[in-house]
């Protein structure tokens, strides 16, 4: 798989499970301009990548803003940095030479098996490859994103932060025709860091474990401040889990919409759940997850990783 990112604590979270589970093969880590700058997220995955002890994945930065908005980044939420918390040092992991939408064309067009592509932030990047690269389609084995919600968003009342950032992109990849999985806010509000995880992480007594300790605690005061939730949900790991393990993550059939329009909702998801418009089902859309599966499956992969 390639997981797509903006680093981002969750999305930090989400690199350091694709890395360690043994069941995946993570090609490469590409990032794109979203919970902070391109600048910022590509640092950030390179500094995430060096403190887990993650190596020979290439990092390569992609798309510097949305295909059409101006960029929104969340810097209320992931701090100025895009990864406040940690003190970070110099990474010691490169940056790749090539464009990310370039590194997975090449990618997706050389790998022998179809791959699977993991955004966990705007979707500028798979958008700009669809659109770019059309011949890599049937390279693609599914497409698995965070994103969007069935109810209620977290950056307007109805927008999800992925989806409302870039919603042009994303209208590109739910109508693209392939498999896509929609991880939205309904099913990542599940999965709360609560204290009892965070001791769970702290007891393996780890230097990663630390760092990860101090990315939730940032998380979780800035969640405590903009939504009044002391425990944050971890959005973006979730979508690696339903790869790693498929039946974790309940879905259903269903015709997702993006509103490009509205006046009070740009940028949400409209899923059609009791198929009333008539409309063909054009995403799985996950509604619930195995919540102690998935603490296990985290939690057991910050054990495996090398550390700094
Ligand atoms: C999504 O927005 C970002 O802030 C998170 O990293 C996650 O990908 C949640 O809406
Ligand atoms: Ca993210």
């Amino acid at each position: 798989m390639i997981l797509d990112c903006d680093p981002g604590h969750d999305d930090a979270l989400a690199i350091m499970l694709a890395a360690a589970d043994p069941h995946l093969d993570l090609l490469a880590i590409t990032t794109v301009a979203g919970n902070t700058t391109l600048d910022k997220a590509t640092l950030n995955a390179r500094r995430v990548c060096t403190v887990a002890g993650i190596s020979g994945v290439p990092v390569a930065a992609g798309c510097d803003r949305p295909l059409v908005a101006k960029l929104r980044i969340a810097d209320d939420i992931h701090g100025e940095s895009g990864l406040d918390g940690p003190a970070f040092g110099e990474p010691s992991v490169p940056l790749a030479g090539e464009h990310a939408v370039a590194l997975m064309r090449r990618l997706l067009l050389d790998h022998p098996e179809p791959v699977t592509l993991v955004p966990t932030g705007p979707l500028t990047n798979i958008a700009t490859l669809l659109r770019d690269h059309p011949s890599v389609r049937p390279r693609i084995r599914e497409i698995v994103l965070m994103g969007g919600s069935t109810g209620r968003g977290n950056i307007t009342p109805y927008g999800e932060f992925n989806i409302f950032v870039d919603p042009e992109a994303a209208d590109i990849v739910f109508h693209s025709g392939l498999p896509v999985t929609m991880i939205g806010l309904n099913v990542t509000h599940q999965a709360l860091v609560t204290p009892e995880v965070v001791a769970r992480i702290r007891a393996l007594d780890t230097p990663l474990a630390e760092v990860c300790v101090e990315l939730m605690t940032f998380f979780g005061s800035t969640y405590e401040r903009v939504f009044g939730l002391p425990e944050p949900p971890l959005h973006d790991p979730i979508a690696v889990a339903r790869v790693i393990a498929p039946g974790m993550v309940r879905c259903v059939d269903a015709p997702v919409a993006v509103e490009l329009t509205g006046a009070h909702t740009r940028g949400a998801t409209v899923v059609d759940l009791h198929r009333r418009t008539g409309a063909a089902p054009n995403a799985q859309v996950a509604l619930a997850l195995d919540v102690p599966r998935f603490w296990d499956l985290l939690v057991g992969a910050l054990t495996t990783l090398p550390g700094p």
